[in-house]
């Protein structure tokens, strides 16, 4: 199977290597759009105009299967499929995670500003559980934070710390990384929020894409392929994108025109 992935940057590459980890082999195509990030700041048409053209491209790489692997991108996408090719988006997976990691039903939410005000989570969890209730909080510097690379960096644990409080004061029993460039962070994250789990988008639509379209775990030793291609240059992002999906590597790095 062909799986094309997209993401405004980095943050998709989260979601990937989930799927390198948890789904049977498969070649994938990820395209970052390192020109327009970040899209967690744009305006609902600007987002949904990438998106399309973004599915476009991936579509045009002949996949199966895409994945919208941006929390702001799938906030807005709220179809199924592309010109008759089946869509995933990361907002349903990940809401279906956090409700069962709570009692109380008190959801913590950290996404972009256009994620929280989309309210896509929050439609979402309601329509999953009418009594569940969701506190959210906007981060916009943690998406710089993350394509820098300040990883578990005293700067980030600050940030970190500040957007949490609105959350830890409503008393909430698990907090949603709701941009997938969040899980880059997950040291100052989970110090800022103690022992609170934190509930990743990768995992959850992994899982979600495995019960949907039926895969199993073979026993076949085909090994995954991955063709990487950007919008804008290569390098900073190619270092760390080597580091986030490590131990696996990448077939090819493209740059590309949209
Ligand atoms: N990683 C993206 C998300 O999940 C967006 C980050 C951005 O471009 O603002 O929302």
């Amino acid at each position: 199977m062909r799986i094309g992935v997209f993401d405004s940057g980095l943050g998709g590459l989260t979601v990937l290597k989930s799927m390198l980890d948890l789904l049977p082999p498969a070649d994938f195509v990820y395209l970052g759009d390192t020109a327009r990030l970040p899209y967690g700041s744009k305006s609902a048409a600007t987002i949904e105009n990438y998106t399309e053209q973004n599915l476009k491209f991936l579509k045009s790489k002949n996949v199966d299967v895409m994945v919208i692997a941006c929390n702001s991108a799938s906030a807005y996408f709220l179809k199924t499929e592309f010109e008759n090719t089946p869509v995933f988006t990361v907002i349903g997976p990940t809401a279906e995670a956090a409700l069962l990691n709570t009692q109380n039903k008190k959801i913590g939410l950290l996404a972009t500003r256009a994620t929280v005000n989309s309210q896509a989570y929050q439609k979402k969890i309601s329509e999953l559980d009418s009594e569940a209730i969701v506190t959210a909080q906007a981060s916009p510097l943690l998406v710089p934070f993350a394509e820098e690379g300040l990883i578990d960096d005293p700067l980030t644990n600050l940030i970190s710390f500040r957007y949490v409080q609105t959350l830890l004061k409503e008393n909430v029993e698990c907090v949603i990384l709701g941009c997938t460039h969040y899980p880059l962070l997950i040291h100052s994250l989970q110090k800022a929020v103690g022992d609170l789990p934190l509930i990743e988008s990768g995992p959850a639509l992994s899982y979600h894409m495995i019960r949907e379209l039926n895969l199993s775990k073979s026993t076949e030793k085909k090994k995954s392929t991955v063709e990487i291609y950007t919008t804008d240059q290569l390098g900073h992002f190619q270092i760390w994108a080597e580091k986030i999906l490590q131990p696996y590597t990448c077939d090819s790095w493209n740059l590309i025109n949209l």
